[in-house]
């Protein structure tokens, strides 16, 4: 799960479909960074944390990564918070294999229609919209491949 900074967007999105892979018994692993290094070793947002709370969520010992390289290699799928983090994204890509491992998170919920999901680091008020928002993509994550054969 990649955002920008990877203290809002993405710890929410890691801390969502890791407790939706608990409840189903999956044997995932999954994992966050931002595509910016401004916020490396920070904990997540006090308002992300906050908002994953108030849903039984703990996300407060996640720690912000820069994405690297390599996890186009390691993971399966990588998705995207918003446009610009694709294409940020899309540059560390070497093959038309990773290329096709990326795609904006939303498509998991809506396909096709390229949303995003908001930033809401300048808004206070937009951190349960986005919990919202990923709580919809998470299910459909988990909906689309729990039945997948694992590699
Ligand atoms: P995120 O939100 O990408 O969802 O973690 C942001 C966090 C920090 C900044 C921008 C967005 N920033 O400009 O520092």
């Amino acid at each position: 799960m990649v955002c920008l900074g990877n203290i809002c967007r993405s710890p929410l999105a890691e801390g969502i479909l890791k407790q939706k892979i608990t409840e189903h018994n999956l044997d995932w692993e999954v994992s966050s960074a931002g595509t910016g290094y401004w916020h490396i070793g920070n904990p997540p947002d006090e308002r992300s944390i906050a908002v994953a709370l108030k849903h039984g969520i703990d996300i407060q010992s996640q720690r912000a990564e820069k994405l690297k390289p390599k996890d186009l290699q390691y993971y399966d799928l990588i998705f995207a918070m918003d446009a610009s983090n694709y294409r940020n994204i899309l540059s560390y890509a070497t093959s038309e294999e990773e290329r096709e491992k990326v795609d904006l998170v939303m498509n998991l919920a809506d396909p096709g229609r390229n949303q995003k999901v908001p930033d809401p680091y300048y808004n206070d008020d937009g951190f349960e919209e986005v919990y919202q928002m990923l709580n919809r993509a998470c299910d459909a994550l988990i909906q689309k491949y729990k039945d997948a054969p694992s590699s």
